[in-house]
């Protein structure tokens, strides 16, 4: 059986969590293409640039063999298949930066070129709707010099999560595929082939695109009405982790996303709603709740800092510890994490700050270099006077006893993880 050549052009998480999953398919041959030449040799070292379990075993498994990681875009010549996966980052007004995959079309298109074979390109990157249309074909067929004919076009948008992308990736809900063209439906159902029992969707390309968005806004909005709900319930003395899970036993509803806490982060939620939002106002729309939505969560962390206020007084000169910097548990990634405004308010106020977090520390040295950061949650503790927990990592479950170090025994939770009984809640 002749080999699938695929070219991957973006080495973020959808890139490379694609690419990585592809090649423990043994008919795939796959080139992933990034412009940063520090993250093309890492991976060709067979190592994840970032924190994503199960990643580096599969890269050590392929790269070498089946899966190459390369700067240059030649590979691409002979592509029955190109994924793009270059990032959509947020303009400073929350419209979106399509610089990358502006460029990532062109220098697709260019390649292309000398591509003989008819090859299919699948648009994973999250972009506004009618973007696939609009901009990445147009560009393409011009710098390839191509009809639209002789190419293929898909949008299918990646639903991974961070910390869990291999499993997701590998156990899809759903797959959606966007195509203007009936002749292009199964070429990834081929490729996706041993995906067994997992409903395929088949709408158009600008259907698929505001699928993701649409999904990102609906769990973003899951969370802060579970949050809206968590703070009424806290005023009342309530329990809203089990109201919430009394909600969710509902079919109709669903456990999933109903935590209440410190609000959401990471890199796709609160950058989807802006850009959401800004297509909405281009098109004379004012969406109200998903506004909404982001104030909500901008404003949530705040109540974990009143609420220690409540408990220990002025925070000045007092010792605080943040348990927990990455946006959630098992991964490095501190993108929209929540304890990055919780830090900055608390030493505006002039707390002093230490920290400990199993795999984000690095990153949030770049943002805050001057914090104490610790190598144990004990460390951190320390003649403390007020403990903060940011992050659902799985290790503070069994935290007991390393409070005892503290000055002051006040713990408070912004995620419900601890089994310590001592400590407070942010809505419980
Ligand atoms: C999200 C989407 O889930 C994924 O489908 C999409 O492809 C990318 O964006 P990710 O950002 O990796 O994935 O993380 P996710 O697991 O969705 O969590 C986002 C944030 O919500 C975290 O900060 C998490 O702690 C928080 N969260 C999640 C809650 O506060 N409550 C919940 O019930 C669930």
């Amino acid at each position: 059986m002749s080999k699938i050549n695929i070219s991957i052009v973006g080495a973020g998480y959808v890139g490379l969590v694609t690419g990585a999953c592809l090649s423990t398919h043994n008919n795939t041959n796959i080139k992933i293409i990034d412009t940063d030449k520090e993250k093309i040799k890492i991976i060709n070292n067979k190592k994840s640039p970032f924190y994503e379990p199960e990643l580096d075993s599969i890269l050590q498994k392929h790269v070498g063999k089946n899966l190459k990681a390369t700067t240059r875009f030649t590979s691409i010549s002979s592509a029955n298949i190109v994924f793009i996966c270059v990032g959509t980052p947020q303009n400073p007004d929350g419209s979106t930066n399509l610089s990358f995959i502006k460029n990532a079309a062109s220098s697709i298109g260019t390649a292309l070129q000398n591509n003989t074979l008819h090859c299919t390109i699948v648009v994973k990157s999250t972009v506004p709707p009618k973007t696939t249309e609009n901009i990445i074909i147009p560009i393409i067929l011009s710098e390839s010099r191509k009809l639209k004919s002789e190419l293929s076009f898909i949008m299918n948008p990646e639903f991974l999560r961070e910390g869990r992308a291999i499993e997701d990736f590998m156990n899809p809900d759903r797959i959606i595929i966007g195509t203007n063209k009936n002749s292009d439906k199964k070429v990834l159902e081929n490729l996706y082939n041993s995906l067994d029992m997992i409903p395929y969707l088949y709408v158009k390309l600008s259907e698929a695109e505001m699928i993701k968005y649409a999904s990102n806004a609906f769990l973003a909005t899951k969370i802060s009405l579970s949050n809206e709900i968590g703070n009424i319930c806290k005023k009342l003395n309530i329990n809203s982790n089990i109201v919430m899970t009394g909600v969710g036993l509902d079919n109709r509803i669903g456990q999933m996303f109903l935590k209440p806490g410190v609000g959401f982060g990471g890199s796709c939620f609160q950058k989807d709603i802006l850009a959401l939002i800004d297509t909405a106002k281009k098109h004379g729309e004012n969406p109200l709740i998903l506004q909404s939505v982001l104030d909500t969560n901008i404003a949530q962390p705040t109540r974990i800092i009143l609420l220690l206020e409540h408990l220990i007084g002025n925070v000045k000169d007092k010792k605080i510890t943040i348990l927990g910097l990455a946006f959630k548990n098992d991964t490095d990634d501190i993108r929209e994490s929540r304890s990055i405004p919780v830090i900055r308010e608390l030493l505006n106020k002039g707390a002093i700050i230490s920290a400990y977090d199993p795999m984000a520390m690095n990153n949030m040295k770049e943002q805050f270099p001057h914090i104490q950061y610790c190598d144990t949650p004990e460390e951190a503790l320390k003649n403390s006077d007020g403990c903060l927990v940011m992050t659902e990592w799985n290790e503070f479950y069994k935290l007991n006893k390393e409070f005892n170090v503290m000055k002051n025994k006040i713990i408070i939770e912004g995620r419900k993880i601890l089994s310590y009984k001592g400590a407070k809640g942010i809505c419980w």
